[in-house]
This record gives structure tokens, C-alpha cells and sequence, in this order.
């Protein structure tokens, strides 16, 4: 990027913030790194209207570092109470005890080792520094992450760890040299208050002549949400072969994949006939082939529909591969059969006793 494009994205960013941004909120107007700290931290997942009343409340009863680190975690977790997110409450307390017994009660003013303590990650370590201690380093939050990818249109899902790369790639870049705080807090202000979620107020944009993805008409699909995921769907056919004496032919499945080590039904060769395959297989003969319902059955990455096929043969001829063997319906009870196969033979061999599983 050229020299002029970070100077003029900066420049536009601190001139909008002196007349527009936010100056009077609790936890401006302070270079107490305590206070500071507090605010990045309940800012992180939660609105400023939420938070106002609660780092009030807060404050009022911890004023200071050392009155917090001295506190029992369970009045730390009591002020934090409706705030969500208990993990920052317990890392805070966690943090102001590191900073009072590891640090002299003052906290590091580098970056890096603000980064180190519990609950701060790299932009609330890089606003802590800016704000206090004069660094002048980039932040990189939800609104950030927002205005950036549509002003300079970049593509791709947000929350990946390229796109992150990319982005903290060019937060850097645009850093300026001067003006920390206030180009901080602008960025802030500009994707709380102009560069929405929706519905962004690109008229009263600082950035507006100069956004990507408004020249490109893409201010709706930037940045990219990743899409819920599908979940994909796999077909197969389970057959159920019986024997004349009503037993039913089951498969050991290998330790691993789906119901890995479980006792399954045959689960036909996708191109294969069921009888071909069955009769050269077994070394029987099929009597009968009756389809059973479809059903659908969910894995947590991905659904499983499953046709059954239900084979009547005579008595099979050839010795029976390793992992093959037949069981008589009362013998199913006690196989360790996965649960949709449990309830398809109940439903097709129709022994009570496969209702229940005994051991
Ligand atoms: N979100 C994170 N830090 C903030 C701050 N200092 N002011 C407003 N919103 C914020
Ligand atoms: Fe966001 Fe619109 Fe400004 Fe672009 S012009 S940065 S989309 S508010």
C-alpha cells in the first residue's frame, strides 16, 4: 500500500473522530491503565449502553487494582453477574493478581507482555498501550475487522485465520504514527456508529469516496459471514439379510469411522446388485428382496440416509468372512449394534427383546 492511502485513511479517520466520535465515555479521558483495562475487557463481547452501568458499579466497589487482586474471585464473579462471558470476569481476577503479585501492582507497557496476562489478547494488549502508554498500536475488534474489510473490499470469511493474518497485515500499516488514542477510538466509533452491521450510514461516512466496497456496490456481502454450515448427506444401503431360521446376517465395522467397532448390517457396494453381490458373498440363494422405508440419520458431520433392503436367503454355503456372523433375534438384544440399527431390526425382525438392551 502506498504511503499516501494509510496517511489519508488515517487522517479522514482522526479528523471524523474529533468532531463526531464518542470523548465522553466512563473510560476516556483516563491513562489509569486499571481503568482502562476494565473497560477493553467488558467491551470485548458486550455494547457500551451495557457496559456503562456495570464498570460504574464495578469501579465503585474495586477502585483500584489492589482492592480487586484482594477480593475472592466469588464478588468479582457477583459484579459481573449479567454481563455473559464469565471467562473474562475469572480472567480479570486472574490477571489482577498476576499484575499485584508479579508485576509490583503496575501493569507492563509493552505490548507484548500486556499481551501475556490472562484474558488479554493482541488488540485489547495494543488498545491498553495506546490509550496508556503512548504505543502506537493497532486494534483489530468485531467493528475493526468490519470497517476494514469494506473499505478496502477485502474477500474471504472474517473469522478465518488468513483473512485474520490479512487484516492485522494491514492494521499495521495503517497504524500512524501520531494521534494512537484518537485513531483507535475513531475506528471504534466509525463501526459502532456509521459502519454498522447493517444498514451502514455510508452518507456520513468519512470514507465514503474512498470504500471499496461501497464503489463496488458490495457493502451488504462485506465482510463475508461464513455460511452456516451444511451439513452433507451420504447414502447407503444396509441390508438385511435373514436366513431360514429368521437369523440375521451382521458386520464387526472397523475401529474406525462410523460406529467403528459396533456390530452393523452389510452395507452394499454402491454400483453392486444386492442379489449378485449377496449370493456370490454368502453362497446362498435370495429368495426374496423387499425394500424397507428410507430413513435419515444425523452424524455431527453429516446425515446418513439409509436405505435398508431386506434379503430372505437359503442356508448360505461358504464359510463366512472374518467379522461376519448371524444372530438369532434374541441374540440381538445383547450386540452392540448402533442405535438406528437397533431400532430398523426391531422394526423389521420385530423381537421385543431387541427393545431393550441387556447386558
Ligand atoms: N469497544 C472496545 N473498546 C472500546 C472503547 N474504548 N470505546 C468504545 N467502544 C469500545
Ligand atoms: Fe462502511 Fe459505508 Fe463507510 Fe464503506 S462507506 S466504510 S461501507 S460506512
Amino acid at each position: 500500500m502506498r504511503m499516501d492511502t494509510s496517511k489519508n485513511f488515517s487522517d479522514r479517520l482522526i479528523a471524523w473522530q474529533r468532531r463526531h466520535g464518542r470523548h465522553d465515555l466512563p473510560w476516556q479521558n483516563t491513562r489509569d491503565p486499571y481503568r482502562v483495562w476494565l473497560s477493553e475487557i467488558m467491551l470485548q463481547q458486550t455494547q457500551v449502553a451495557t457496559v456503562i452501568p456495570y464498570y460504574l458499579r464495578f469501579l465503585g466497589h474495586f477502585s483500584a487494582l489492589s482492592d480487586l487482586a484482594a477480593a475472592p474471585v466469588e464478588d468479582v464473579m457477583a459484579l459481573w453477574s449479567g454481563l455473559g462471558y464469565y471467562a473474562r470476569a475469572r480472567n480479570l481476577h486472574h490477571c489482577a493478581r498476576t499484575v499485584q503479585g508479579d508485576h509490583g501492582g503496575a501493569f507492563p507497557q509493552d505490548p507484548l507482555a500486556l499481551a501475556g496476562l490472562p484474558g488479554i489478547g493482541r488488540s485489547t494488549a495494543n488498545s491498553i498501550a495506546t490509550f496508556c502508554f503512548d504505543a502506537q498500536a493497532p486494534i483489530l475488534d468485531g467493528n475493526v475487522k468490519r470497517v476494514l474489510c469494506r473499505a478496502f473490499g477485502i474477500e474471504g470469511f472474517a473469522a478465518s485465520a488468513a483473512v485474520e493474518k490479512r487484516l492485522w497485515a494491514l492494521a499495521e500499516e495503517l497504524m500512524p504514527r501520531h494521534n494512537g488514542p484518537l485513531y483507535n477510538q475513531a475506528q471504534m466509533d466509525l463501526g459502532a456508529m456509521v459502519c454498522t452491521r447493517s444498514k451502514p450510514k455510508c452518507g456520513a461516512c468519512p470514507l465514503d469516496d474512498i470504500c471499496v466496497a461501497r464503489a463496488t456496490n458490495r457493502v451488504d456481502e462485506l465482510p463475508q459471514r461464513k455460511p452456516r454450515k451444511l451439513v452433507p448427506e451420504r447414502e447407503a444401503t444396509l441390508l438385511i439379510v435373514l436366513d431360514e431360521q429368521g437369523r440375521v446376517l451382521l458386520e464387526t465395522r472397523p475401529p474406525a469411522g462410523i460406529w467403528g467397532g459396533l456390530q452393523s448390517l452389510p452395507e452394499l457396494p454402491v454400483t453392486a446388485d444386492p442379489v449378485s453381490w449377496s449370493e456370490s458373498r454368502l453362497g446362498c440363494r435370495v429368495t426374496a428382496v423387499s425394500p424397507a422405508p428410507t430413513f435419515l440419520h444425523v452424524f455431527s458431520h453429516f446425515r446418513l440416509r439409509i436405505t435398508p433392503l431386506v434379503l430372505q436367503v437359503t442356508e448360505p454355503t461358504m464359510m463366512m468372512e472374518p467379522g461376519s456372523h448371524w444372530l438369532a433375534a434374541d441374540e440381538l438384544a445383547r450386540a452392540a449394534l448402533p442405535a438406528p440399527v437397533r431400532t430398523l431390526l426391531t422394526q423389521i425382525v420385530g423381537s421385543k427383546s431387541l427393545l431393550s438392551r441387556k447386558r
